[in-house]
């Protein structure tokens, strides 16, 4: 039977990844972040899961104002890096994993969800920034990802309620697949930021602080609160945070995760950046 250890939740800021990319990660500015993320790649090293269930959401690169699906599950056996508008980014293509993906999908949507099947797609810095976060500058990623991409863009989004239930409707998922497989699933995004406007800038530290406390110890009370919250408290962008909700409704219910890593750093570009590893005890 296939199980899920372990969550891991993240900011997904496209500059980070060029940072990355350009050879700045001890650059004064952005040491003090990356310097945040050692410990969580040596426990990649560590706790090597045999597939990462990767939820995100594409920012218009995959999709468009042309087609905008609320959930959607990438079954491909490969995804390749967007073009985001200075070419794709020189990381690894994903490996996915269509077994198990379809076997989610199936599992799912007889439970009720709704998900749009993706048997193509290009990934953009919202699943390949979390990545580089947690693995470095590989030769290939640990594993295969599946990607799994909610819209947070253009409204309506899905509340944290349903982003919470459709995680434990993703646990039962992956609970029923018959393979001894070790799972991961990361939930990437926020924390509070707004890219426009006359907002833009905005950061809240107590917002964000108190959505950590609550999403480890009261994910459920968390579940409760509307969206149009997180946009007045976190901004605009920050409604991505709901994307945490479904990965932490992945995680074993009615018991305390273990806390291995929490970080919180300002800024990362004009965004507060926000990561935790939480265990299944
Ligand atoms: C930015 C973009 C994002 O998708 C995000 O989550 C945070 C920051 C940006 O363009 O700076
Ligand atoms: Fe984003």
């Amino acid at each position: 039977m296939a199980r899920i250890t372990a969550s891991v939740y993240t900011s997904h800021v496209p500059a980070i990844g060029a940072a990355l990319d350009l050879g700045k990660t001890a650059d004064p500015y952005w040491q003090p972040l990356f310097k945040g993320y050692e410990p969580s790649k040596q426990w990649m090293r560590d706790n090597k899961p045999d597939v990462i269930f990767l939820v995100y959401n594409d920012h218009a690169s995959a999709f468009s104002l042309e087609m905008i699906p609320t959930f959607a599950i990438g079954c491909a056996e490969q995804f390749n890096p967007a073009d985001e508008g200075w070419g794709p980014r020189p990381v690894p293509k994903v490996i996915g994993h269509p077994q198990l993906a379809s076997h989610i999908a199936q599992s799912v949507i007889q439970d009720d969800f709704d998900l749009t099947i993706v048997n193509r797609m290009d990934v953009d810095h919202g699943l390949t920034v979390p990545l580089s976060l947690m693995c470095g500058q590989p030769d290939a990623w640990p594993c295969p990802v599946i990607p799994f991409a909610v819209n947070v863009v253009q409204y309506p989004v899905p509340s944290g309620r349903r982003c919470w239930l459709l995680g434990q409707a993703i646990r039962k998922a992956i609970e029923s697949y018959d393979e001894d497989l070790n799972v991961h699933i990361w939930g990437t995004g926020g924390m509070s930021h707004q890219l426009q406007g006359p907002r833009a800038g905005l950061i809240n530290r107590e917002f964000d602080n108190a959505f950590l406390d609550r999403l480890i110890a009261d994910p459920a009370g968390q579940a409760a609160v509307p969206h149009i919250d997180y946009v007045r408290e976190a901004g605009s962008e920050g409604i991505e945070l709901v994307m945490w909700l479904i990965a932490r409704g992945a995680m074993a219910e009615g018991r305390a995760p273990k806390v291995v890593h929490r970080f919180y750093h300002v800024p990362a570009s004009n965004t507060a950046v926000g990561h935790l590893i939480l265990e299944n005890t």
